[in-house]
């Protein structure tokens, strides 16, 4: 429970510092436009923020996500806070090394550069007795 609370209280601290970036008013982050970023876990959280603030400062941003209806409705979330956002989904799963590699034949695809890879996916307060993961 106290476990918890922590958790929620630096995730409300970690919002509030990145929510500057909402509506675009990403004050220190300069023009991207022409560039093209990855950002993984871009549904919900950092990740969809970072994505948002990317989009609206021009980048082109590709949301990888292990569930595409979640990835749609973040990239509409975005699109709604400016329609000329350019954001396409890309599945990707970390936990499988498989989906890893079929995303990134879908990126080169899809773009061919790449600007910015944000990892935004990880874990943290791993218990120690956790079955070991792809991801971990
Ligand atoms: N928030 C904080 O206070 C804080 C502090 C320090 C560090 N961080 C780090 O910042 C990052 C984001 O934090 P957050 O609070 O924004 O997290 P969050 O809201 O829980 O979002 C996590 C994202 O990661 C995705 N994800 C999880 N496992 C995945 C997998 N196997 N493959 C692909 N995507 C996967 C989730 O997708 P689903 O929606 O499909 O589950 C979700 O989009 C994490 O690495 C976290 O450890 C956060």
């Amino acid at each position: 429970m106290e476990r918890a609370e922590a958790r929620s209280r630096r995730n409300l601290s970690w919002h509030r510092h990145i929510s500057r970036a909402r509506g675009g008013q990403a004050a220190s982050l300069p023009d991207q436009s022409g560039r093209v970023a990855v950002v993984t876990g871009a549904n919900q959280g950092l990740g969809l923020e970072t994505a948002r603030a990317l989009a609206l400062r021009g980048a082109t941003v590709l949301l990888a996500c292990r569930d595409l209806d979640k990835a749609e409705r973040a990239a509409a979330l975005i699109r709604a806070g400016d329609a000329s956002a350019k954001v396409q989904v890309v599945r990707l799963d970390l936990a499988s090394l498989a989906s890893i590699r079929e995303a990134a034949t879908t990126i080169r695809a899809l773009s061919t550069r790449l600007d910015l890879l944000i990892n935004n996916v990880g874990v943290m307060e791993i218990p120690l007795n956790a079955p070991r993961t792809v991801l971990s």
